[in-house]
């Protein structure tokens, strides 16, 4: 679910994000594997400061493989604990506890020299919206609990789930806004649906998306759509070279107008829903 967040949202939810994070060991921060930066708010750095911090590169399922493991030594390079999961399948969830036990060691170490029985490491989620935090916490719960909806700054009573022997995590993620001053990222998270698409022209995502899969997937996109001789992008006509692809997209799908006039919104619905459900293949938006 995509909101409009406006100012005093986002200032009450960095407040109560700054209250959580207060009762918490370990934050989980989620991304997107397909937008692993743009999927980011930086001011998680500021909420989470002296917070271990765990970073989950959700969606696997959905992203470029090499361009997963090229992220993932990024973050690394950069002092980040890193782990892959599909919140979907489970794929690398149960793993979790254990790297946020491995985040908690020293902790616990001062508390046992000083006598005291640490108690099991608490966690919370936090990520911007359809990064799959709910999906997330269902998983970790075993159980389904109610959507949370991505409401800024609204208050809801908050539970701690035991996941397995050794964590606890707080039943209500932390939800940051998309933060996309910068267009391209805009452009991403529009793609991968994070940000409502009306924010931004339909056709303009789907024209960075055409780009994006001429540089990078172009055997998977020519497969996709059936196109015969891909245009070679030369930083010079690619306006045109890429309008002449959707062009072809339109003939051959039939999303024409009365007079055989090509209906571009047509063909941006068609690429945009054919990219968000894996019909190209694994895809990722952005490299490192
Ligand atoms: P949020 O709380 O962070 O806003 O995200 P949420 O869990 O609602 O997930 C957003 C969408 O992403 C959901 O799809 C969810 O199923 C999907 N999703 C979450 N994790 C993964 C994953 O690892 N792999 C894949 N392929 N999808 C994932 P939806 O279509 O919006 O809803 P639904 O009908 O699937 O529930």
């Amino acid at each position: 679910m995509s909101i409009q967040w406006y100012p005093g949202h986002m200032a009450k939810a960095k407040r109560q994000m700054i209250e959580k994070i207060k009762q918490i060991d370990v934050v989980i921060e989620l991304v997107d594997s397909r937008v692993p930066m743009s999927s980011r708010n930086p001011l998680v750095d500021e909420i989470a400061s002296g917070k271990p911090r765990l970073l989950l590169m959700n969606k696997i399922d959905m992203a470029d493989r090499r361009a997963t493991k090229a992220w993932q030594n990024y973050f690394e390079d950069h002092g980040l604990k890193v782990h892959l999961v599909n919140s979907q399948t489970g794929q690398g969830v149960s793993m979790i506890p254990e790297a946020v036990r491995q985040l908690t060691a020293a902790r616990r170490k001062k508390l046992e020299d000083k006598g005291f029985r640490p108690h099991a490491d608490r966690a919370l989620i936090l990520g911007i919206p359809n990064v799959g935090k709910s999906t997330l916490i269902n998983r970790l719960a075993g159980k389904r609990i109610a959507k949370i909806g991505d409401r800024p700054g609204v208050t809801t009573a908050q539970q701690w789930i035991k996941v397995g022997k050794t964590m606890e995590l707080l039943d209500t993620p932390g939800i940051l806004w998309p933060k996309f001053d910068d267009p391209q990222v805009g452009l991403r998270l529009a793609a991968t649906g994070a940000i409502k698409e009306e924010l931004l022209d339909f056709q303009e995502i789907a024209f960075f998306l055409i780009k994006t899969m001429l540089v990078h997937y172009r055997e998977a996109f020519a497969k996709r759509f059936q196109l015969a001789d891909l245009p070679e992008l030369d930083g010079v006509d690619d306006q045109d070279l890429i309008v002449k692809v959707f062009d072809q997209i339109g003939k051959k799908r039939g999303c024409l107008m009365s007079g055989g006039i090509i209906n571009y919104d047509r063909v941006s619905e068609l690429i945009i829903r054919d990219f968000r459900g894996q019909k190209i293949g694994p895809l990722t938006l952005e490299w490192p």
